[in-house]
């Protein structure tokens, strides 16, 4: 019922500080830093013109990583590949320029583009792949004009959501809010003995601070305030279907892209796609956890810059575990899968015998084949949140990826680890981390 992550797109290139490489383009472009001493650049020149290569571009500005130092970006003819190795390992060695290659004909290689702040997320709102307005011919609600203009309503608030805005309060019909109470009653009943006790910790919160009760569709802009104090994780309005690479781009910034419609009144009890019953109902509380929060977060970090094919083994880990997963809690299988949670239906067939139970294994979990319009016939079970973290940061090792990735929650945006200065800055964060704690184990002593 959830297709939120399973479909891929590729297409995008590689952008390394704030340039883009274009695939299309025979020019060959490298980015180097120099440090700022009488020479430096002389050095670099003479090295190229031993070589016999023409650079057709150069310019330069002041480095953003070390105040010291310079950055230059230079574009050489395509004539000069046969050079450009020894060139950069003579950046690199002789020089000490960190130098980043952006573009040769190897697009095999190339690093797909990812967002590097939480800003660039902004870049996704025209890159859906189905319009939220559009809808198939067999959803409950193909022939409801007033619902086909609702929708359309929703999917332009999406469609002009820019970062940092508040997300705008919709007012519901009264039919949407019964279409609401119905989902939330039947949910209700299950809940204490078949979600997972961090589900049922967070409900009762949410019940008192952000509105939710069987007469009141809960505001998105109320529930994102509420995840932003509990977890950093906030909601993004959503105007279709992302791709699995922008929709799990967006979990490493700790964003959650959720719609905000609400599914046809014909049908309550089901819908073909994610809507506000099952982000809010099913997605917000476990974004609420601490663990669980970390936990979406690394799936999102191990897609910055993967190729195609681990998104696609990323977006199934996402799909058995945030959207259907079933972890074990005082010997007794709970859910903690949004996709569960939201479905009264599958709520409780998940817990009987009727499916197969494997255990979490995200290199096994990622190559399972699932169905999305009926219930699943497989599920994983994580025995923690903790476990199935340290779970996907080993997997995300295993993604061939010429750096690793961090976020900065400071800045609210990635930092490449691919240079010496970039380390140094993670050592002396950490430094100081431990510092505290050090500093904190004594005062307990
Ligand atoms: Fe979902």
């Amino acid at each position: 019922m959830n297709g939120e992550a399973s479909k891929i797109k590729g297409g995008h290139t590689y952008e390394v500080n704030g340039i883009e490489n274009n695939q299309e383009d025979n020019r060959i472009s490298l980015i180097f830093s120099l440090k700022e001493e009488v020479g430096a650049l002389a050095k670099v020149l003479r090295i190229f013109e031993e070589k016999d290569i023409s650079l057709t571009h150069i310019e330069s500005r002041p480095s953003r990583l070390n105040k010291d130092e310079y950055q230059f970006f230079i574009n050489l003819d395509d004539k000069s590949t046969h050079a450009l190795d020894d060139i950069i390992s003579c950046l690199r060695n002789d020089i000490g320029a960190t130098v980043h290659e952006l573009s040769r004909n190897k697009r095999k290689d190339a690093v797909p583009w990812f967002p590097r702040t939480i800003q660039d997320l902004d870049k996704f709102a025209n890159q859906i792949l189905s319009y939220g307005a559009e809808l198939d011919a067999d959803h409950p609600g193909f022939t409801d004009p007033v619902y086909r203009a609702l929708r359309k309503e929703f999917a332009d608030i999406a469609y002009n959501y820019k970062h940092g805005q508040p997300i705008p309060h919709v007012t519901y019909t009264d039919q949407e809010k019964k279409t609401w109470g119905t989902v939330f009653r039947e949910l209700k009943t299950l809940y204490p003995t078949h979600a997972c006790y961090e589900h049922n910790h967070v409900f009762p919160l949410l019940e008192e601070y952000c509105g939710y009760n069987e007469n009141n569709i809960p505001q998105l802009e109320d529930v994102s305030n509420f995840l932003q104090k509990c977890t950093g994780f906030r909601l993004r309005p959503v105007a279709g279907l992302l791709s699995s690479r922008d929709f799990l781009a967006g979990l490493a910034f700790r964003v959650f892209h959720s719609t905000q419609y609400i599914r046809h009144w014909s049908k309550p009890m089901y819908t073909p796609e994610p809507d506000v019953c099952h982000e809010l109902l099913g997605h917000a509380p476990l974004f609420a956890d601490p663990g669980f929060a970390q936990f979406s977060q690394e799936i999102g970090l191990a897609s910055l810059g993967a190729p195609d094919e681990y998104i696609e083994m990323l977006a199934t880990v996402y799909w058995f575990t945030i959207e259907f997963g079933i972890c074990k809690q005082d010997g007794k299988l709970k859910a903690y899968g949004a996709g569960l949670l939201s479905s009264f239906g599958e709520l409780q067939y998940c817990l009987t015998d009727k499916p197969e139970f494997k255990p979490f294994e995200p290199e096994k979990t990622a190559l399972q084949k699932y169905p999305i319009t009926e219930f699943q016939p497989i599920y994983f079970i994580a025995e923690s949140f903790e476990e199935a973290k340290e779970k996907i940061r080993k997997f995300a090792t295993t993604i061939p990826r010429p750096f690793s990735v961090r976020y900065n929650p400071y800045t609210q945006s990635i930092e490449v680890l691919d240079n010496i200065q970039q380390l140094k800055n993670l050592a002396e964060s950490i430094n100081s981390e431990i510092g505290i704690l050090c500093s904190a184990l004594k005062k307990l002593e």
